[in-house]
């Protein structure tokens, strides 16, 4: 047994990839050293970097992960935990960033800890301060049951967890500039840096040093408030900043100094960069408070411009943000689409937060900004449910700490803003289930159907049916049909016939995933055909396709053929791929019982493309699986077996449940596959097929649909598998390692069995290479599947 997770990359492909700063770290070496060290240290595993904000401490924590990220057989995760607000999402997150999806029978705290068991990990949790009480808990029981993980957190406040190692990180070195000389410092050399940044031509001469210098020291050498200070360099000389400075100080500072280093530097420095702030700027600042894990200019403009509250036009706002980016107030990241988001740093945010609470903008501001969620989450449900527009689930997801800001305000009791959360929470529950946020969409919907008293409205029943489907999909089948059963009920009273069409064809999907096929035949037929009054095209296809499904679990598959070939049809004219590649998908498993393994060949290739494009992979995992029962019944057994068992191993991280019709036809070919298979055959192909990443179990999916063309020149385990010697040319050598490399194994372990030396090892596999004519190792495992050699 591999002691390798399946589930996580091994080294190189770095889950949770790390954020790369624009501009390298300047000095620390003494503490990236000391980090290092302890990180290194057998009887520590967690290490948490403490001080004050903008000290420096997610600066660092990166720069440790950047060089300790090689030590780690699994790489590292960087998690950024400012914008999660409730503690329960922590391993919710840390999962996303671990590409593992909440499994809908397991809790995911407890799919995490399986996944890390095995696993070798440096999980850095930044910005846990918040959370700091609630999440110490969790993470004194993740540390205990996996041996092989560490931690490296970094927080304002210590986690207090036993074997807790604290390291404080104080500001950078400053020197007093009375004393003389003025060496370079890494506080002077980060003034000028992003002195640089907002005036190009600005240099550090004889005149201006001893002014840098004395900004740095009057800032204690904190690096946010240097930042803050050097962004000003564009509209004042340095020595008019110090000055401003010394007045500010003066005019602030009680004459005790704070017993943390930075920390008053830091209010001082906000204080005085907030001072200088024009008025607008200042409250178009204050005012995006309102978001959580930032915005973009778009719903900067929407929520925080306006005639009735103050100054800040719509138009104006690209201008205030522009000018509070370049006073290192906000900052800018660049999406790979070429948007930009904007996100501002904790500390700032504190005090921004203040200043919205003085002006008494808190709720009005809160109140717009739930507003504006609650039209992006309508309009992406629109795109989603009638244009089956799948980039809003991507535009979702980027807000989704925004949307959860919102549902939290508006289910406040004291509010009474119940009726944004019904809708909100029933606009969004697509997306919840399609990104598998299913048991965080479950609670929202549950606590926004019970603060509300709008039964028997619209949006109530959206919100069962929400409800409902996403308790199906975690196996609580009573309270589905609780839910969906009252949801049909409301929309037929309310004569809503698009309504009633949907809810009727998510209780149907709950008929046909338990196997009562006449139930659910009726229940797609009444919807379909109100889909077809209402002049819903998309779904009249999605229901045909259902009925297809719904035939074939009738074991009526001339019916079935018909349905899905017909769905198809609609779907290619309506351009919808789901249901393009999900009646393909079907069409291949219908072809394969009646026969026509070629027809079922070709349709599975083409639904393994789609679902490529789209990004499904869930889907793709099941894919295989059909393609599994294809290989089956066209005799390659081994090649069968490993394709189920590479479903399985991919197929749970994503937590895919399969629906009960193709689930039988699934069980049935696995148990036929095994018969042919010698004593330890099944073992060792099941083995070997979990251990497939999922690039490697594609080449091997295509290989087996490939294998029409080509008759297979053996059958594995049959009598003339002894006899592939001589294929392509192959040395009864080269033979015994492509038959291991079939099985898994690297070249130093084939070394190991063979007894031959790597390098050996190595000219075989170059020579198996060319003779096949293949170009990698994967397509020569492949070969050898098909070939019926491994
Ligand atoms: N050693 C350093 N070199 C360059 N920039 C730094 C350094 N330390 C901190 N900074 C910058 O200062 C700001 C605050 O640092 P950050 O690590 O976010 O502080 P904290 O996490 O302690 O609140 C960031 O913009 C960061 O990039
Ligand atoms: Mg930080």
């Amino acid at each position: 047994m591999s002691t390798i997770s399946p589930l996580i990359p091994a080294q190189g492909a770095s889950p949770g990839s790390l954020p790369a700063p624009l501009n390298p770290i300047l000095g620390r070496d003494t503490e990236i050293d000391q980090v290092l060290h302890l990180l290194d240290r057998d009887d520590l595993r967690l290490v948490t970097l403490l001080g004050p904000g903008g000290v420096g401490k997610t600066r660092l924590a990166l720069e440790v992960t950047r060089r300790a990220e090689p030590d780690f057989a699994h790489g590292a995760c960087f998690v950024p935990l400012a914008p999660v607000r409730d503690h329960r999402l922590v391993p919710t997150t840390v999962a996303r960033l671990l590409g593992v999806a909440e499994n809908p029978l397991v809790p995911v705290a407890e799919r995490l800890k399986d996944i890390l068991r095995a696993s070798h990990v440096l999980l850095v949790l930044d910005n846990l301060e918040h959370l700091a009480d609630a999440v110490s808990p969790w993470l004194a029981d993740l540390l205990l049951h996996c041996p092989r993980l560490k931690v490296l957190a970094t927080s304002r406040r210590p986690l207090r967890l036993s074997g807790e190692q604290r390291f404080l990180v104080s500001p950078l070195p400053v020197l007093d500039p009375e004393s003389g000389v003025m060496p370079s410092s890494p506080a002077v050399e980060l003034f000028v840096q992003r002195a640089k940044a907002v005036r190009p031509d600005f240099e550090l001469n004889e005149a201006n040093a001893r002014f840098v210098a004395a900004v740095c020291h009057r800032l204690d050498g904190l690096p946010l408030a240097i930042e803050l200070a050097a962004a000003r360099v564009n509209v004042l000389p340095v020595p008019e900043i110090l000055d401003r400075l010394a007045d500010q100080l003066s005019l602030l500072t009680p004459r005790r100094r704070d017993p943390v280093p930075g920390l008053q530097s830091m209010r001082f420095a906000i204080t005085w960069s907030h001072n200088l702030l024009s008025a607008g700027e200042q409250e178009l600042f204050r005012r995006l408070t309102v978001f959580v894990g930032g915005f973009t200019l778009d719903a900067a403009e929407s929520v925080c411009a306006g005639r009735e509250h103050g100054m800040t036009r719509e138009g104006a706002v690209i201008d205030l943000l522009g000018s509070l980016v370049d006073q290192s107030l906000i900052n800018r990241v660049a999406k790979p689409n070429g948007d930009s988001r904007f996100t501002m740093m904790e500390s700032v945010n504190a005090y921004a937060r203040q200043q919205l609470l003085a002006h008494g903008e808190a709720e009005t501001f809160a109140a717009r900004h739930a507003e504006w969620c609650l039209r992006l989450a309508e309009r992406a449900e629109h795109r989603l449910v009638r244009e089956v527009d799948t980039s809003w689930l991507d535009v979702l997801e980027a807000e989704h700490d925004n949307l959860r800001a919102a549902l939290g305000w508006s289910l406040d009791p004291a509010r009474s803003r119940a009726g944004v959360a019904l809708r909100l929470a029933g606009s969004l529950w697509l997306f919840w289930y399609y990104h598998s946020h299913l048991s965080e969409g479950r609670r929202w919907l549950e606590r926004a159907v019970h603060a509300s008293n709008a039964s028997n409205s619209a949006d109530w029943a959206k919100a069962l049916l929400g409800l409902g489907n996403l308790a199906h999909s975690q196996g609580d089948d009573g309270q589905a049909l609780d839910c969906l059963t009252e949801s049909v009920a409301i929309s037929r009273a309310l004569g809503d016939r698009w309504a009633t069409a949907f809810a009727l064809s998510v209780r149907g999907n709950l008929s046909e995933d338990g196997g009562d096929y006449d139930e659910a035949r009726s229940f797609f037929a009444e919807a379909n055909t109100l889909f077809d009054e209402t002049g819903d095209q998309v779904n009249v296809a999605v229901t045909r396709y259902h009925l297809g499904v719904v035939a074939y679990g009738q074991g009526n598959l001339e019916r079935a053929l018909d349905q899905c070939l017909s769905a198809l049809a609609l779907a290619r004219d309506q351009n919808d791929p789901w249901t393009v590649a999900n009646a393909l998908s079907y069409v291949g498993l219908i072809q394969i019982d009646r026969n026509h393994t070629l027809e079922a060949a070709n349709a599975l290739s083409e639904a393994l493309a789609l679902y490529g494009q789209i990004a499904a992979t869930e889907r793709i995992v099941d894919v295989f699986r059909r393609i599994a029962v294809l290989a089956h019944v066209r005799g390659e057994a081994r090649a069968a077996v490993r394709l189920f068992a590479a479903a399985s191993a991919i197929g749970e991280r994503f937590g895919a449940v399969q629906a009960l019709p193709e689930r039988a036809a699934y069980d049935r070919a696995l148990g036929l596959a095994r018969r042919p298979l010698a004593n330890g055959e099944y073992e060792s192909a099941w083995e070997s097929g979990q251990r497939l990443a999922l690039a490697d179990a594609l080449a091997e999916a295509h290989a087996c649909l490939g294998a029409g063309e080509w008759p297979p020149l053996a059958r594995p385990g049959g009598p003339d598998s002894l006899q592939g010697e001589r294929i392509a040319g192959l040395s009864e050598r080269e033979l015994a390692v492509l038959r291991q490399m079939a099985d898994g194994m690297s070249n130093q372990q084939i070394a190991d069995g063979l007894f031959l030396s790597q390098r050996t090892v190595a000219h075989h596999v170059s020579s198996v290479l060319s003779k096949l004519r293949v170009e990698s190792r994967t397509a020569a495992v492949a070969y050898a599947i098909r070939n019926g050699i491994a």
